[in-house]
């Protein structure tokens, strides 16, 4: 069965990759992942934090709030310890790229545009064959509007796509007015992929040490829903390909991410619950699937539950939710 799929501009064997993630911190794991057929590299991110000089200037900022008053002292914790220094990153990359055939896409994560970004070339000259960025932040300034959120973000995209020239993807949180018209503002910049969606690891509150207390839960395949329906929405409206990244456990997630429009499948809970042995089945499950229902191929089944043909995809959506409530029978 013919799996291959384009995505960033490359031919993939399969759609499947691990998403960014300490996975591929250790060099045996990432052989293990591309054994199992993964079909790229997405790299752990590495921080604008790291990599701006005056990152430390901005952890003292930060503590001196913190202890303005007392009961928000726990807001700020301190530096997190990163696995891999900015050095160091481009050297696991160089490592990666001796070790592995299928592309390598590292990754960078900020906030702001600034001298971090120029980290891209380095990524670019160190071997990297696409670069996923993703822009990560909270907005909690009354002053700053949506727009001022959106020109932000296009302003880190459109500096970083001006420093490199390998494919770009950005990874997006769900959360705009217009998704689909921002989409196709960053399809004007140059972007060569949408990574759908980052997911926001709220904190917890500690009411008796009045701590907020960092949550990791890995995800569960109910939040792939949320970037089914984008995914639907976006497929055929911008040209730059699409990714899902955000509850891909089971065989069944891959087919309706691809059904809805993904060209690349990003999984980091399913791989760091079950590890590496976790993609062949998936594989094989998925070459099943088609043979069964009679597909050529992987790239006839994309976009075949996408929105591209529905006539009013607004409409539809309000349908769909009008019926959702009437569901409910006590
Ligand atoms: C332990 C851990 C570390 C992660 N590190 C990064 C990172 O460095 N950069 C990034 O863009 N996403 C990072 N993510 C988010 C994942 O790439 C992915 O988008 C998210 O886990 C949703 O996919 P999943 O449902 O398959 O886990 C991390 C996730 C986990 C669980």
């Amino acid at each position: 069965m013919n799996l291959t799929t384009r995505y960033l501009g490359f031919t993939l064997k399969n759609p499947l990759m691990p998403g960014a993630s300490p996975l591929v911190d250790n060099l045996d794991t990432v052989k293990r992942l591309e054994d199992g057929g993964a079909a790229a590299i997405v790299m752990h991110s590495l921080f604008e934090e790291q990599v701006e000089r005056d990152a430390d200037a901005v952890y003292d900022a930060l503590d001196v709030h913190g202890e303005s008053f007392a009961e928000a002292r726990n807001f700020w914790t301190g530096p997190p310890d990163f696995a891999l220094g900015p050095d160091q990153y481009l050297e696991q990359l160089q490592l990666i790229k001796e070790s592995v055939r299928v592309p390598v896409i590292a990754s960078l994560n900020g906030t702001h545009t600034g001298g971090w970004i120029d980290h891209a070339a380095l990524l670019e000259q160190a071997g990297a064959d696409a670069l996923e960025l993703n822009i990560y932040f909270l907005p909690s300034d009354p002053s700053e509007t949506g727009q001022d959120v959106e020109r932000r973000i296009l302003d880190i995209v459109r500096a970083v796509r001006e420093t490199v020239s390998i494919p770009l993807a950005v990874k997006l949180a769900p959360w705009f007015s217009s998704l689909t018209n921002f989409a196709r503002q960053l399809d004007q910049l140059g972007v060569d992929g949408l990574v759908l969606f980052n997911r926001f690891y709220q904190p917890d509150i500690d009411i008796e040490n009045l701590e907020a207390v960092p949550r990791l839960g890995l995800s569960h395949s109910d939040e792939l829903r949320l970037r089914l329906r984008w995914m639907a929405i976006l497929f055929g409206n911008v040209k730059a390909s699409l990714a899902v990244t955000g509850g891909v456990h089971q065989v069944a997630d891959v087919i309706k991410a691809v059904m809805a429009g993904a060209s690349g499948v990003q999984i980091v809970s399913a791989l760091l619950r079950h590890g590496p042995s976790l993609l062949p089945p998936l594989l094989k499950a998925l070459e099943e699937f088609l043979e069964e229902n009679e597909y050529e191929s992987l790239e006839q089944m994309r976009g075949s539950m996408s929105l591209l043909s529905c006539p009013n995809p607004e409409a539809f959506e309000r349908a769909n939710y009008l019926r959702t409530l009437q569901m409910w029978r006590g």
